[in-house]
């Protein structure tokens, strides 16, 4: 579909965020799975950047905000040619876009606590899922975990906490409290709910952790998640060139039930947002 860019502005150096508009572009397309209903959290969307067949390929990007069926928003890192291509857009612009693609964050029934955990620009497909939890889940409570390398990196705290998620910062250089990585501080938090528990049960049962970021860091999540016994879903990257599962361009190692062996998964298809249990990182 063709879209109209409505905002594009530089949020801090480097990182932006895009309105786009166009009929129904919050909602799943006619003729696909889901047809008519709405974009769900994790999911991402393929934008053609340029007006020529140079970049060819669109690039991916999570779905930050829906604004209205007619409207989403897009948090992005100006890394390369097509993001930057993408930040020289004004509004009227207009760029092709495909989606919503992928599957989304899953809630399953029992998570009553959700640990929203995000590195840099990984908050982005996080913030829909903070926007979705408190416009509509009021039987879940959430806390964000939010790290960057210096406060103008930590992105997106001031909304979580406008949604009144009790909101965590750290950043590695100590300009924001507190110094170091963000995955200390959700161990930190892990740890002292567990301990609060007066009867001996596990005060995590019925929490989940999403996390996007870093791949450091989405280990390092993934690994306390376990310890924990607190399941993980996490929002994985990959090179794509179709988005839609049909170039095998974005596969990654999963494993395939519990006997130890591997299967290659789609990120654009299969995901992008995977049980981390499953994942060979
Ligand atoms: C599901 C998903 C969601 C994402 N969500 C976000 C988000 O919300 N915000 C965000 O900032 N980033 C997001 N990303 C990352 C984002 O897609 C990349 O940062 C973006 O594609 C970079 O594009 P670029 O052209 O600026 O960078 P480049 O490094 O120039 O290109 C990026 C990739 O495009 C491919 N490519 C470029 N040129 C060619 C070529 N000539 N031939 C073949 N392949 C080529 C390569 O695979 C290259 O690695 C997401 C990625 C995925 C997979
Ligand atoms: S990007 Fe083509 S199959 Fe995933």
């Amino acid at each position: 579909m063709i879209a109209r860019i409505r905002k594009n502005e530089e949020l801090t150096s480097g990182y932006f965020l895009v309105d786009i508009e166009a009929e129904g572009i919050g909602l799943h397309e006619a003729g696909r799975p889901a047809a008519g209903r709405p974009a769900v959290p994790g999911q991402f969307y393929m934008l053609k950047v340029g007006q020529s067949t140079d970049p060819l390929l669109r690039r991916p990007l999570s779905l930050h905000r829906k604004l209205t069926d007619d409207s989403v928003r897009f948090l992005y890192r100006q890394s390369g040619r097509g993001t930057a291509l993408l930040s020289r857009l004004i509004p009227g612009d207009e760029l092709d876009v495909l989606g919503p693609l992928g599957n989304g964050f899953p809630i399953p029934t029992g998570i009553k606590h959700a640990l929203i955990v995000g590195g840099g620009i990984g908050v982005a497909p996080l913030m829909a899922l903070a926007d979705y939890i408190s416009d509509e889940r009021q039987d879940i409570t959430a806390a964000a975990f939010i790290g960057g390398r210096s406060r103008e990196y930590v992105l997106g705290a001031d909304e979580f906490r406008r949604k009144r998620i009790e909101t965590f910062t750290a950043t590695e250089d100590g300009s924001l409290p507190r110094k170091g990585l963000i995955t200390h501080v959700l161990d930190d938090y892990i740890r002292e709910h567990m301990r609060k528990d007066a009867c001996g049960r596990s005060t995590v049962c019925g929490w989940a952790v999403y996390s996007c970021g870093p791949k450091a860091m989405l280990i390092s999540v993934a690994a306390m998640a376990k310890k924990y016994g607190i399941k993980n879903y996490t929002s994985m990257e990959s090179n794509m060139a179709c988005g839609i599962g049909a170039c095998m361009g974005c596969v990654i190692s999963v494993l395939d039930g519990g006997n130890g062996s591997s299967v290659y998964k789609k990120v654009c298809d299969d995901g992008p947002v995977f049980d981390a249990d499953d994942i060979i990182w």
